[in-house]
Protein backbone atom coordinates (compact mmCIF):
# COMPACT_ATOMS: atom_id res chain seq x y z
CA UNK A 1 0.00 0.00 0.00
CA UNK A 2 1.34 3.48 -0.61
CA UNK A 3 2.40 6.27 1.70
CA UNK A 4 1.29 9.69 1.57
CA UNK A 5 2.44 13.28 2.39
CA UNK A 6 3.65 16.36 1.70
CA UNK A 7 6.73 17.60 -0.25
CA UNK A 8 9.41 17.34 2.56
CA UNK A 9 12.77 18.61 2.39
CA UNK A 10 14.74 14.97 3.09
CA UNK A 11 11.88 12.63 2.54
CA UNK A 12 12.88 9.00 2.54
CA UNK A 13 9.80 8.51 0.22
CA UNK A 14 12.07 6.76 -2.09
CA UNK A 15 13.92 4.68 0.28
CA UNK A 16 11.23 2.36 1.60
CA UNK A 17 11.21 -0.30 -0.44
CA UNK A 18 15.12 -0.37 0.57
CA UNK A 19 14.40 0.68 4.20
CA UNK A 20 11.83 -2.64 4.22
CA UNK A 21 14.06 -5.09 2.86
CA UNK A 22 17.07 -3.97 5.47
CA UNK A 23 14.20 -4.25 8.04
CA UNK A 24 12.37 -7.44 6.98
CA UNK A 25 14.53 -10.20 7.94
CA UNK A 26 14.87 -8.87 11.36
CA UNK A 27 11.57 -10.35 12.01
CA UNK A 28 10.67 -7.03 14.09
CA UNK A 29 7.45 -6.26 15.61
CA UNK A 30 7.65 -2.81 16.96
CA UNK A 31 10.10 0.31 15.89
CA UNK A 32 10.37 3.85 16.79
CA UNK A 33 10.67 6.14 14.31
CA UNK A 34 12.39 8.99 16.03
CA UNK A 35 11.82 11.42 13.79
CA UNK A 36 9.00 10.86 11.54
CA UNK A 37 8.83 14.20 9.47
CA UNK A 38 6.14 13.42 6.89
CA UNK A 39 5.41 10.08 8.83
CA UNK A 40 6.21 8.38 5.19
CA UNK A 41 8.21 5.57 6.58
CA UNK A 42 6.33 5.27 9.77
CA UNK A 43 3.25 4.76 7.31
CA UNK A 44 5.20 2.12 5.22
CA UNK A 45 6.35 -0.03 8.82
CA UNK A 46 2.48 0.12 10.31
CA UNK A 47 1.58 -1.21 6.65
CA UNK A 48 3.99 -4.19 7.04
CA UNK A 49 2.21 -5.12 10.49
CA UNK A 50 4.64 -3.30 12.40
CA UNK A 51 3.55 -1.46 15.68
CA UNK A 52 4.94 2.01 14.99
CA UNK A 53 5.27 4.97 17.62
CA UNK A 54 6.67 7.91 15.86
CA UNK A 55 8.09 10.99 17.38
CA UNK A 56 8.83 14.43 15.93
CA UNK A 57 9.66 17.84 17.67
CA UNK A 58 7.26 19.23 15.00
CA UNK A 59 3.35 19.86 14.91
CA UNK A 60 2.77 18.93 11.47
CA UNK A 61 4.68 15.70 12.20
CA UNK A 62 2.00 14.66 15.22
CA UNK A 63 -1.09 16.01 13.69
CA UNK A 64 0.25 13.21 10.39
CA UNK A 65 1.21 10.86 12.94
CA UNK A 66 -2.40 10.50 14.84
CA UNK A 67 -4.00 10.98 11.13
CA UNK A 68 -2.42 7.92 9.06
CA UNK A 69 -1.20 5.65 12.29
CA UNK A 70 -3.56 6.53 14.82
CA UNK A 71 -7.15 7.50 13.17
CA UNK A 72 -9.07 4.47 13.74
CA UNK A 73 -12.36 5.68 12.09
CA UNK A 74 -12.91 4.54 8.64
CA UNK A 75 -12.61 6.97 5.21
CA UNK A 76 -16.97 7.04 4.84
CA UNK A 77 -16.74 8.72 8.70
CA UNK A 78 -15.24 11.82 7.18
CA UNK A 79 -16.69 12.33 3.45
CA UNK A 80 -19.31 14.26 4.58
CA UNK A 81 -17.29 16.30 6.63
CA UNK A 82 -14.50 16.87 3.72
CA UNK A 83 -17.61 17.87 1.29
CA UNK A 84 -18.95 20.29 3.72
CA UNK A 85 -15.63 21.92 4.05
CA UNK A 86 -15.31 21.83 0.32
CA UNK A 87 -18.87 23.62 0.01
CA UNK A 88 -17.72 26.35 2.11
CA UNK A 89 -17.46 30.20 0.25
CA UNK A 90 -14.22 31.66 0.52
CA UNK A 91 -13.68 34.62 2.68
CA UNK A 92 -10.55 37.21 3.45
CA UNK A 93 -9.01 36.17 6.80
CA UNK A 94 -5.44 36.65 8.17
CA UNK A 95 -4.10 33.87 5.90
CA UNK A 96 -5.16 36.02 3.02
CA UNK A 97 -3.86 39.17 4.51
CA UNK A 98 -0.29 37.52 4.73
CA UNK A 99 -0.38 34.86 2.33
CA UNK A 100 -2.66 35.35 -0.64
CA UNK A 101 -1.17 36.55 -3.99
CA UNK A 102 -3.09 38.57 -6.81
CA UNK A 103 -2.91 37.71 -10.20
CA UNK A 104 -3.54 40.23 -13.45
CA UNK A 105 -4.34 37.70 -15.66
CA UNK A 106 -1.98 38.27 -18.51
CA UNK A 107 0.96 37.76 -16.14
CA UNK A 108 2.37 34.72 -14.57
CA UNK A 109 4.56 37.65 -12.49
CA UNK A 110 2.90 38.13 -8.93
CA UNK A 111 0.87 41.43 -9.08
CA UNK A 112 2.06 43.52 -6.12
CA UNK A 113 5.81 42.96 -5.75
CA UNK A 114 5.59 40.59 -2.85
CA UNK A 115 6.26 36.68 -3.19
CA UNK A 116 3.25 34.78 -1.90
CA UNK A 117 3.28 31.31 -1.66
CA UNK A 118 -0.83 30.66 -2.53
CA UNK A 119 -3.17 32.70 -4.98
CA UNK A 120 -5.72 34.81 -3.18
CA UNK A 121 -8.55 32.40 -4.09
CA UNK A 122 -7.15 29.43 -2.38
CA UNK A 123 -5.98 31.73 0.59
CA UNK A 124 -9.65 32.53 1.32
CA UNK A 125 -10.74 29.34 1.24
CA UNK A 126 -8.09 28.86 4.07
CA UNK A 127 -9.56 31.18 6.08
CA UNK A 128 -13.05 29.72 6.19
CA UNK A 129 -12.16 26.94 6.23
CA UNK A 130 -9.91 26.56 8.98
CA UNK A 131 -11.64 27.95 11.41
CA UNK A 132 -14.61 25.47 10.83
CA UNK A 133 -12.32 22.61 11.80
CA UNK A 134 -12.27 23.76 15.21
CA UNK A 135 -15.91 23.59 15.01
CA UNK A 136 -16.77 20.25 13.25
CA UNK A 137 -14.18 17.77 14.69
CA UNK A 138 -15.51 15.91 17.23
CA UNK A 139 -11.97 14.73 18.65
CA UNK A 140 -8.33 15.64 18.29
CA UNK A 141 -7.84 12.71 15.86
CA UNK A 142 -10.58 13.50 13.66
CA UNK A 143 -9.37 17.19 13.63
CA UNK A 144 -5.78 15.96 12.60
CA UNK A 145 -7.43 13.60 10.18
CA UNK A 146 -9.13 17.41 8.52
CA UNK A 147 -6.13 19.14 9.09
CA UNK A 148 -3.84 16.48 7.22
CA UNK A 149 -6.46 17.09 4.59
CA UNK A 150 -6.25 20.77 4.51
CA UNK A 151 -2.75 20.94 4.12
CA UNK A 152 -2.30 18.20 1.75
CA UNK A 153 -4.73 20.26 -0.03
CA UNK A 154 -2.40 23.32 -0.26
CA UNK A 155 0.05 21.50 -0.83
CA UNK A 156 -1.09 20.72 -3.98
CA UNK A 157 -1.86 24.58 -5.15
CA UNK A 158 1.12 26.45 -3.78
CA UNK A 159 3.91 28.42 -5.58
CA UNK A 160 6.90 26.92 -3.59
CA UNK A 161 9.99 25.17 -4.44
CA UNK A 162 9.03 22.28 -1.79
CA UNK A 163 9.73 24.96 1.58
CA UNK A 164 8.27 27.86 3.03
CA UNK A 165 11.79 30.68 3.07
CA UNK A 166 11.43 32.01 -0.01
CA UNK A 167 8.48 31.81 -2.93
CA UNK A 168 8.45 31.90 -6.55
CA UNK A 169 8.48 35.18 -8.32
CA UNK A 170 5.76 33.79 -10.98
CA UNK A 171 2.90 31.65 -10.18
CA UNK A 172 3.85 27.93 -11.05
CA UNK A 173 0.60 26.42 -12.79
CA UNK A 174 -0.49 24.42 -9.73
CA UNK A 175 -1.21 28.06 -8.23
CA UNK A 176 -3.83 28.42 -10.50
CA UNK A 177 -6.15 25.48 -9.37
CA UNK A 178 -8.75 25.49 -6.63
CA UNK A 179 -7.23 23.90 -3.45
CA UNK A 180 -9.83 20.22 -3.24
CA UNK A 181 -9.58 18.65 0.25
CA UNK A 182 -9.64 14.77 0.28
CA UNK A 183 -10.21 12.50 2.45
CA UNK A 184 -6.48 11.40 3.07
CA UNK A 185 -5.36 7.97 2.29
CA UNK A 186 -4.92 5.97 5.72
CA UNK A 187 -4.86 2.20 6.63
CA UNK A 188 -7.11 1.48 9.64
CA UNK A 189 -5.49 -1.26 11.88
CA UNK A 190 -6.23 -2.66 15.49
CA UNK A 191 -2.53 -2.40 16.34
CA UNK A 192 -1.22 0.16 19.36
CA UNK A 193 0.59 2.64 17.41
CA UNK A 194 1.58 5.77 19.08
CA UNK A 195 2.66 9.71 18.67
CA UNK A 196 4.70 11.03 20.83
CA UNK A 197 6.27 14.69 19.92
CA UNK A 198 9.54 15.80 21.38
CA UNK A 199 13.29 15.38 20.92
CA UNK A 200 14.57 12.26 19.86
CA UNK A 201 16.77 12.18 22.41
CA UNK A 202 14.07 11.74 24.93
CA UNK A 203 12.34 9.32 22.79
CA UNK A 204 14.89 6.86 22.81
CA UNK A 205 15.20 6.97 26.33
CA UNK A 206 11.33 6.15 27.16
CA UNK A 207 10.65 3.68 24.43
CA UNK A 208 11.87 -0.09 24.58
CA UNK A 209 11.10 -1.28 20.70
CA UNK A 210 12.94 -4.23 18.55
CA UNK A 211 13.87 -1.33 15.88
CA UNK A 212 15.20 2.26 16.16
CA UNK A 213 14.42 4.27 12.65
CA UNK A 214 16.67 7.49 12.69
CA UNK A 215 16.86 9.89 10.23
CA UNK A 216 18.10 12.89 11.71
CA UNK A 217 18.51 16.21 9.80
CA UNK A 218 22.00 16.27 9.80
CA UNK A 219 22.44 20.38 8.91
CA UNK A 220 22.69 21.28 4.99
CA UNK A 221 26.37 21.78 3.66
CA UNK A 222 24.72 24.76 2.06
CA UNK A 223 27.26 27.50 3.09
CA UNK A 224 25.06 30.64 1.78
CA UNK A 225 21.95 30.03 3.51
CA UNK A 226 21.98 30.80 6.64
CA UNK A 227 21.43 28.11 9.19
CA UNK A 228 18.07 29.60 10.74
CA UNK A 229 16.31 29.23 6.99
CA UNK A 230 17.76 25.28 6.36
CA UNK A 231 15.82 24.25 9.11
CA UNK A 232 12.22 22.77 9.70
CA UNK A 233 10.81 24.80 11.78
CA UNK A 234 11.50 27.73 9.03
CA UNK A 235 11.34 25.04 6.27
CA UNK A 236 7.28 24.69 7.05
CA UNK A 237 6.64 27.25 9.12
CA UNK A 238 2.94 27.58 7.63
CA UNK A 239 1.62 24.31 8.47
CA UNK A 240 2.75 25.12 11.91
CA UNK A 241 0.43 28.25 11.74
CA UNK A 242 -2.15 26.40 10.23
CA UNK A 243 -2.25 23.82 12.57
CA UNK A 244 -1.93 26.33 15.78
CA UNK A 245 -4.30 29.09 14.04
CA UNK A 246 -2.58 30.95 16.85
CA UNK A 247 -2.17 34.34 14.00
CA UNK A 248 1.74 34.66 15.51
CA UNK A 249 4.25 37.90 15.01
CA UNK A 250 5.46 37.45 11.59
CA UNK A 251 8.89 38.22 10.19
CA UNK A 252 11.09 38.58 7.26
CA UNK A 253 10.27 38.97 3.50
CA UNK A 254 8.42 35.01 3.50
CA UNK A 255 6.70 35.94 6.73
CA UNK A 256 7.97 33.29 8.60
CA UNK A 257 6.14 32.82 12.04
CA UNK A 258 8.67 35.09 14.26
CA UNK A 259 9.21 31.51 16.90
CA UNK A 260 11.05 30.26 13.12
CA UNK A 261 13.17 33.57 12.96
CA UNK A 262 16.50 33.95 12.69
CA UNK A 263 16.99 34.70 16.47
CA UNK A 264 15.37 31.61 17.59
CA UNK A 265 17.92 28.54 18.42
CA UNK A 266 16.69 25.31 16.66
CA UNK A 267 17.23 21.52 17.44
CA UNK A 268 20.44 20.16 18.41
CA UNK A 269 20.16 18.10 15.34
CA UNK A 270 20.23 21.11 13.14
CA UNK A 271 23.22 23.01 15.17
CA UNK A 272 25.93 23.69 12.38
CA UNK A 273 28.69 24.91 14.77
CA UNK A 274 31.99 22.77 15.85
CA UNK A 275 31.42 22.20 19.45
CA UNK A 276 34.41 22.54 22.24
CA UNK A 277 35.56 18.83 20.99
CA UNK A 278 36.25 19.71 17.51
CA UNK A 279 33.11 17.76 16.21
CA UNK A 280 30.01 19.15 14.52
CA UNK A 281 26.99 19.75 17.82
CA UNK A 282 24.97 17.53 15.57
CA UNK A 283 27.50 14.49 15.55
CA UNK A 284 28.04 14.77 19.14
CA UNK A 285 23.78 14.80 19.21
CA UNK A 286 23.60 11.58 16.89
CA UNK A 287 26.63 9.86 19.01
CA UNK A 288 24.27 10.56 22.73
CA UNK A 289 21.27 9.34 20.46
CA UNK A 290 23.50 6.58 19.19
CA UNK A 291 24.16 5.41 22.67
CA UNK A 292 20.81 6.24 24.72
CA UNK A 293 18.99 4.07 22.64
CA UNK A 294 17.06 0.83 23.71
CA UNK A 295 16.08 -1.07 20.47
CA UNK A 296 18.04 -4.14 19.62
CA UNK A 297 18.48 -2.94 16.12
CA UNK A 298 18.90 0.45 15.15
CA UNK A 299 18.71 1.47 11.14
CA UNK A 300 20.20 4.90 10.33
CA UNK A 301 19.63 6.89 7.35
CA UNK A 302 22.09 9.28 6.07
CA UNK A 303 22.14 11.58 2.94
CA UNK A 304 25.79 12.60 1.93
CA UNK A 305 24.10 16.26 1.53
CA UNK A 306 24.66 17.11 5.47
CA UNK A 307 27.43 18.69 7.72
CA UNK A 308 28.25 15.48 9.37
CA UNK A 309 30.55 13.18 7.16
CA UNK A 310 29.89 9.70 6.55
CA UNK A 311 33.71 8.63 8.19
CA UNK A 312 32.43 10.85 11.35
CA UNK A 313 29.17 8.54 11.64
CA UNK A 314 31.69 5.90 10.88
CA UNK A 315 33.84 6.42 13.65
CA UNK A 316 30.37 7.04 16.15
CA UNK A 317 29.26 3.50 15.06
CA UNK A 318 32.45 1.43 15.53
CA UNK A 319 33.10 2.93 19.14
CA UNK A 320 29.89 0.99 19.76
CA UNK A 321 31.44 -1.79 19.63
CA UNK A 322 28.53 -3.68 17.75
CA UNK A 323 27.96 -5.57 14.66
CA UNK A 324 26.81 -3.29 11.79
CA UNK A 325 26.00 -2.74 7.80
CA UNK A 326 26.32 0.08 6.24
CA UNK A 327 24.82 -0.26 2.38
CA UNK A 328 25.04 2.58 -0.21
CA UNK A 329 21.66 2.72 -2.04
CA UNK A 330 21.17 5.07 -5.67
CA UNK A 331 17.47 4.94 -5.89
CA UNK A 332 17.78 6.26 -9.52
CA UNK A 333 19.14 3.14 -10.69
CA UNK A 334 17.80 1.10 -7.97
CA UNK A 335 20.80 -0.40 -6.59
CA UNK A 336 21.53 -1.17 -2.98
CA UNK A 337 25.14 -2.22 -2.39
CA UNK A 338 26.85 -2.99 1.10
CA UNK A 339 30.00 -1.52 1.87
CA UNK A 340 32.89 -2.72 3.39
CA UNK A 341 34.48 -0.57 6.46
CA UNK A 342 37.73 -0.39 4.82
CA UNK A 343 36.31 2.03 1.72
CA UNK A 344 37.21 5.56 1.62
CA UNK A 345 34.81 7.07 4.11
CA UNK A 346 35.16 10.88 3.74
CA UNK A 347 34.64 11.48 0.47
CA UNK A 348 31.33 12.13 -0.24
CA UNK A 349 31.11 15.53 -1.35
CA UNK A 350 29.79 15.66 -4.97
CA UNK A 351 28.62 12.31 -5.03
CA UNK A 352 25.03 12.46 -3.60
CA UNK A 353 24.35 9.19 -2.26
CA UNK A 354 21.71 7.64 0.50
CA UNK A 355 23.50 5.34 2.91
CA UNK A 356 21.54 2.52 5.67
CA UNK A 357 23.72 1.80 9.12
CA UNK A 358 22.04 -1.44 10.63
CA UNK A 359 23.48 -1.96 13.99
CA UNK A 360 22.98 -4.99 16.20
CA UNK A 361 22.92 -3.11 19.57
CA UNK A 362 22.95 -6.69 21.41
CA UNK A 363 24.68 -9.23 19.86
CA UNK A 364 21.24 -10.85 17.73
CA UNK A 365 23.30 -11.09 14.58
CA UNK A 366 22.24 -9.21 11.30
CA UNK A 367 20.77 -11.89 8.35
CA UNK A 368 21.33 -10.43 4.63
CA UNK A 369 19.02 -7.97 3.60
CA UNK A 370 16.17 -9.44 1.41
CA UNK A 371 15.85 -7.51 -2.30
CA UNK A 372 12.63 -6.29 -3.63
CA UNK A 373 11.35 -6.85 -6.61
CA UNK A 374 13.75 -5.21 -9.40
CA UNK A 375 16.42 -4.14 -7.37
CA UNK A 376 19.89 -5.18 -7.99
CA UNK A 377 22.43 -5.20 -4.91
CA UNK A 378 25.87 -4.45 -5.81
C1 LIG B 1 15.13 14.25 7.42
S1 LIG B 1 13.65 14.73 8.23
C2 LIG B 1 12.79 13.21 8.46
C3 LIG B 1 12.05 12.82 7.23
C4 LIG B 1 11.19 11.58 7.39
N1 LIG B 1 11.96 10.37 7.55
C5 LIG B 1 10.31 11.45 6.16
O1 LIG B 1 10.52 10.57 5.33
O2 LIG B 1 9.41 12.29 6.03
C6 LIG B 1 14.22 15.14 9.83
C7 LIG B 1 13.12 15.41 10.87
O3 LIG B 1 13.75 15.63 12.13
C8 LIG B 1 12.90 16.48 12.88
N2 LIG B 1 13.70 16.94 14.04
C9 LIG B 1 14.62 17.92 14.11
N3 LIG B 1 15.17 17.94 15.34
C10 LIG B 1 14.61 16.93 16.06
C11 LIG B 1 14.78 16.44 17.37
N4 LIG B 1 15.65 17.00 18.23
N5 LIG B 1 14.04 15.40 17.77
C12 LIG B 1 13.11 14.82 16.92
N6 LIG B 1 12.91 15.26 15.67
C13 LIG B 1 13.65 16.29 15.24
C14 LIG B 1 12.46 17.53 11.88
O4 LIG B 1 11.25 18.15 12.31
C15 LIG B 1 12.28 16.66 10.62
O5 LIG B 1 10.94 16.27 10.47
Amino acid sequence: MKTEGVKYAGSKNKLIPFILDAVGPLKIRTVLDAFSGTTRVAQAFKNSGITVIANDVSEWSRVFGECYLVNRKPKKDYAEKIEYLNSLPGKRGWFTKHYGGKTNGASSVQTDGKKRIWQVHNTRKLDAIRKEIDKIAEDNIEKSVLLTSLILALDRVDSSLGHQVSYLREWSARSYKTMILKCPEFKVDHLPHRVISGSALNAVKKCEVDLAYFDPPYGSANEKMPPSRVRYASYYHLWKTIILNDEPELVGAANRRSDAGDRESGSIFEDFRRGESGKYVVVEAIEKLLTNTRAKFILLSYSSGGRATLGELNEIIRSLNCESTVSKIDYRQNVMAQMSWTNDWTSTRGDYKEYLFLIDRFGQGIPQPRPHFGMRTA
